[in-house]
């Protein structure tokens, strides 16, 4: 089970160090992903919990100001990323080729994309939900080898579910991961919007889940380790 916590654009120093020392408490009985801001990320590192990032620059290296590369996750000790969250897609105009490039970029440096993939409500509403997310399955990892495809992280995150404790029903969740393993069979994938402490029993019920990308419950470690707890159980 891979568990990936989303800090998302939060936290100052003295309340990400004051998190850091809640997190070393908690139980780590699956495969922990820590996302934090990037200016975190060279004292982010918690025992038993890998280093992720929440974004990196669809470009190598050079003039570009702002931008966090691949090999600079790299050199910090990352191993995973999150790449086309919807918020970045929606925030930053990030496009499926934008988040194509990304993809590879990390690959080449050893680093596992966690790719966000997901449909809005009136998407959903007028029915052509399966029909968006067969495309940015397919232009966000277009001319991946099956090998690469293995590599990566799919994360399913209804756009309307984020952050809204909005959350869809197993049926539909079942529908759509289905969807990716059909067109994936050998990749992980986690789902993530409004997973919480009290829906995660609900959710464990449906067996071709993978694991959970967490934003706000990320932040809560208290709350988060009753999670963990149940998890497993
Ligand atoms: P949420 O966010 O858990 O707060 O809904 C999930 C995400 O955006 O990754």
């Amino acid at each position: 089970m891979i568990i990936a916590l989303n800090n998302k654009c939060n936290l100052t120093k003295e309340e990400f160090l004051q998190y850091k020392e809640e997190l070393n408490k908690i139980k780590k009985n699956v495969k922990l992903i820590l996302c934090p801001s990037n200016i975190y990320i060279g004292f982010a590192k918690v025992t038993n919990i890998e280093l992720g990032a929440q974004n990196v620059s669809k470009t190598v290296s050079g003039a570009y100001t702002g931008e966090v590369s691949a090999a600079q996750l790299k050199s910090m000790g990352v191993k995973y990323c999150i790449v086309g969250h919807s918020e970045r897609r929606k925030y930053q105009y990030e496009t499926d080729e934008d988040i194509n490039k990304k993809v590879k970029l990390l690959l080449k440096e050893g680093i596992t994309p966690i790719i966000c993939i997901g449909e809005e409500k009136k998407q959903r509403e007028t029915n052509s939900h399966i029909e968006v997310i067969t495309k940015q399955i397919k232009e966000d990892l277009k001319n991946l080898t099956n090998e690469e495809k293995e590599k990566v992280i799919i994360a399913y995150e209804p756009i309307w579910s984020i952050g809204t404790g909005l959350i869809p029903t197993n049926y539909e969740i079942k529908e759509i991961v289905n969807v990716i393993k059909y067109h994936l069979p050998n990749t992980k994938v986690l789902y993530g919007g409004s997973a919480n402490e009290n829906n995660i029993e609900e959710l464990r019920e449906i067996s071709v889940i993978d694991g959970y990308l967490l934003g706000g419950l990320s932040l809560k470690p208290e709350k988060l380790d009753i999670f963990l707890e149940k998890v497993e159980n």
